[in-house]
């Protein structure tokens, strides 16, 4: 008799058929239309969009600090509509942190402090317990030494390192993070994405980020593009090869063979590797880029 495998973890977000309004006067701005899609548990995701299309709503709505004006979503089994402030609170303070471009820290508190205030609303976690962990997230990030230090004592990077700190400190199942790198350079907030990946593949947290940098959506292992509030392409990726649909059920592509077949048969996976030095060097080795180029569309 055949043993069953692990049961397969189920989704830790569910988006079904969202929408978003919002009133500007006597005008209405859809800033999500019927957007549907799932985050598995554990993934590195990337929300990708040009500016104004609709990243921050939708972190938003999975973050619980928004409600969707249609459609349903379910946080880690929990539906979220119909709940009351507080139950959301509940449930944000439990499943949920986040990370923000302006890194959002307290100026008056030191890093160690920053780190432990989400946790003093948390009756379950003790005072010993919250100790601990400031001085591991801190250590995890690698500020131990900067403890003591105030926010404006800190460069950008160090401040997002203790950003992140404070949102792993609670031990969340989701870290949403609305373009943590956009005020860094590009070197600071590369190494600030490995790190958030580094700590997604250690603690298995499920990262969601945005970004309009084609650059650093190239490190992430789930990508979800939108435009103008609608998904334009849903991308898995398995090793260096990424295969793009609109569709949920995703085909992985085995070999080059059929890489090569994806590339002459969609023409939208063909756009962004075109576009995106990143992923033509994620998907393809370099040298080989022309010759997709030469098929031309
Ligand atoms: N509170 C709001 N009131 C009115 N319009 C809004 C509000 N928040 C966002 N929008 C509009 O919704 C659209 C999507 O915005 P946003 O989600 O902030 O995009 P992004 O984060 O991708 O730049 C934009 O057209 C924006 O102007
Ligand atoms: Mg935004």
């Amino acid at each position: 008799m055949a043993t069953p495998g692990p049961a397969p973890r189920p989704p830790v977000v569910q988006v079904q058929h969202v929408s978003k309004d919002y009133k500007l006067g006597d005008e209405t701005v859809h800033a999500l239309k019927d957007v549907s899609f799932q985050i598995d548990d554990g993934v590195f995701l990337a929300i990708a969009g040009p500016s104004g299309s609709g990243k921050s709503t939708m972190l938003n709505m999975i973050g619980c600090i928004d409600t969707p004006s249609s459609g349903k979503i379910v946080i880690d089994g929990t539906e979220v509509s119909g709940r009351t402030p507080d139950e959301l609170a509940d449930l944000r303070s439990r499943t949920i942190s986040f990370v923000f471009q302006t890194f959002n820290l307290f100026p008056v508190l030191t890093a160690e402090e920053n780190v432990e205030y989400p946790m003093l609303r948390r009756s379950d976690i003790s005072k010993t317990e919250r100790k601990e962990r400031v001085a591991f997230f801190l250590n995890t990030v690698g500020l131990t030494k900067y403890a003591g230090h105030r926010p404006n004592q800190l460069s950008g990077g160090q401040r997002q390192r203790v950003a992140i700190a404070r949102a792993l400190a609670t031990r969340p199942r989701i870290v949403l993070a609305d373009e943590p790198t956009a005020n860094l350079d590009y070197r600071t907030g590369e190494s600030i994405l490995s790190m958030m990946k580094a700590i997604n593949r250690a603690f298995e947290t499920t990262f969601v980020f945005s970004t309009h940098d084609q650059r650093v959506m190239g490190m992430a292992d789930r990508l979800v593009r939108i435009e103008d509030g609608e998904i334009t392409t849903l991308g898995v990726r398995v090793g260096k090869v990424w295969k793009y649909a609109k569709e949920k059920e995703v085909q992985i592509p085995t070999n080059d063979n059929e890489l090569q077949q994806l590339l002459r048969d969609d023409p939208e996976l063909r756009r962004m590797v075109m576009e995106d030095p990143e992923l033509r060097r994620a998907l393809l080795d370099d040298n080989s880029a022309p010759s997709i180029a030469s098929k031309g569309n």
